[in-house]
């Protein structure tokens, strides 16, 4: 199968009725993250999953929390001159895979552009001008092709801090391929 496209897939956010039973990625912990806790987290409001769908199979998945990252975190290129406070509202990507039966099928794109278009969303009703993730060590360079910077702060042992300047990704759309991101909103 080749590339999908952003139709082909439906993404739809968790709830009690979705079975995840057949999910498995190449991660045995994002795949426990997403079948023990990913439900109860987003029934108390500490997280929100989303499923992606193709041919009523599930074939990844995200999960998005609130962030903030400290200024100078950010390359100076990237900092707002006019933002006087010690960090930027953020949202987190705090888990995503994609099925491991679904290999460069583009799965991953496509759900990083439904993250796109959901921050687009928030950022009408609540600032958030940047996109964090801590990243696996193995999708470090995955997330670097896709616009994501390393952030100046200490790596952890398992994973590497990085960010996107959300805005600044927008005020550039027309030089960028996913120009008509407004429109998937
Ligand atoms: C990271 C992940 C979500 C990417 O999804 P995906 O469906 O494999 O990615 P896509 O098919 O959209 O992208 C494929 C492209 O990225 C490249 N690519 C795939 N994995 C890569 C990697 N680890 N590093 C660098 N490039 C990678 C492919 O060669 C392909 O390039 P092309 O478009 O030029 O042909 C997926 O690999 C995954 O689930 N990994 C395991 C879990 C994980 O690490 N999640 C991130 C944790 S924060």
């Amino acid at each position: 199968m080749s590339k999908l496209s952003y139709f082909d897939l439906v993404f739809k956010s968790l709830d009690a009725s979705c079975d995840v039973s057949t999910f498995h990625s190449t991660e045995q912990e994002l795949d426990d993250f997403l079948k023990e806790d990913a439900l109860n987290n987003q029934m108390n409001r500490l997280s929100a999953t989303f499923l992606a769908y193709w041919n009523d199979k599930v074939v990844g998945y995200f999960t998005l929390i609130n962030d903030s990252i400290v200024a100078e975190a950010v390359s100076e290129s990237d900092r707002e001159p006019t933002w006087a406070y010690r960090k930027y509202p953020a949202i987190k990507i705090a888990r995503m895979a994609r099925h491991r039966d679904f290999d460069n099928n583009g799965i991953g794109t496509l759900m990083l552009l439904r993250i796109f278009v959901i921050t687009l969303h928030v950022s009408q009703f609540t600032g958030c001008r940047i996109i964090t993730v801590d990243s696996k060590t193995g999708a470090v360079e995955w997330y670097r092709k896709k616009g994501f910077n390393l952030a100046q702060m200490r790596p952890r042992d398992d994973s590497v801090p990085l960010y996107m300047d959300f805005h600044r990704f927008v005020s550039q759309e027309e030089m960028h391929p996913l120009k008509t991101l407004g429109d998937f909103l």
